[in-house]
């Protein structure tokens, strides 16, 4: 059955689009609040799983404001890195938020990177998968751009099905950030589109397989918040090209 909240596949690029350039003014102060500040913590591991060599090559897709870039960079200024995304307006809210550090923004489409083979030493995604119409073909592009032995690491929210906490999370998720969003960015609708966007986004273990798929290698995944299995709320997989 068809989720009415969801736009239809034909629509879906230009609907995200236009979300994130609407909520992009409150799109980081929203975070915060509603991960209660695990967000940063989230993207911290994203990078320790990136295992970059000093002067390493990141590549973060659909970086929106940057943050996973920044975090890489506060670690190691001798990184190289781009973020590309297809909202523009995300990129000139994130461009020089962080103090004294600063890396590239370009506008591009997860699926059609504009990037030669073998050009980076690891490729992350945080919060992306969800809002493109073709994730096997968005890990492909990733898989293609980053060299041999790189990884590429993805962070996605997953709903848990354990008992209580299950729907007590989905009542927050469905119910309380909505009203949330609605207030803090004026934007109620891309607050609904949220939860309903993970509804039929693949469980971890398929998502892992999907990644094997497009040709990665050694597929782990680690779920957290608070990160036991059944019970986590976000996961990060992580594969070798
Ligand atoms: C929830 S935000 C995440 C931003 C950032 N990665 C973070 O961790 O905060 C999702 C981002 O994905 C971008 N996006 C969605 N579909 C995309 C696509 N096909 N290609 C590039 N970016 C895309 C959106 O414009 C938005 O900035």
């Amino acid at each position: 059955m068809t989720d009415p909240i969801l736009p239809p596949i034909e629509e879906k690029r230009s609907y995200v689009q236009q979300m994130f350039t609407d909520i992009a003014p409150r799109y980081d102060l929203m975070n915060r609040l509603m991960t209660l500040g695990q967000d940063r913590i989230w993207r911290r591991t994203v990078i320790d799983l990136c295992n970059l060599p000093r002067y390493g090559r990141l590549l973060d897709v659909a970086t929106g404001t940057g943050d996973i870039g920044y975090e890489a960079l506060k670690r190691d200024l001798s990184l190289d890195v781009v973020g590309v995304d297809l909202a523009r307006e995300m990129m000139v809210r994130g461009r020089g938020k962080v103090a004294g550090v600063s890396f590239p923004f370009a506008t591009a489409d997860a699926l059609s990177l504009p990037f030669a083979d073998n050009s980076f030493d690891a490729v992350t995604s945080g919060f992306m998968m969800r809002n493109v119409v073709d994730i096997r073909g968005a890990f492909l592009e990733q898989a293609r751009v980053v060299k041999p032995g790189g990884r590429v690491v993805c962070l996605e929210i997953t709903l848990p099905n354990a008992p209580v906490f299950g729907p007590l999370f989905r009542f927050y998720f469905f119910k309380v950030v909505p009203l949330i969003g609605g207030v803090i960015t004026g934007q109620r609708q891309a607050y609904t589109y949220l939860p309903h966007s993970a509804v039929k986004f693949p469980q971890p273990p398929r998502l892992a397989e999907i990644m094997r798929s497009a040709g990665l290698r050694d597929v782990q995944y680690r779920l957290a918040m608070p990160g036991i299995a059944g019970v986590g709320t976000v996961a990060i997989h992580w594969g070798t090209r």
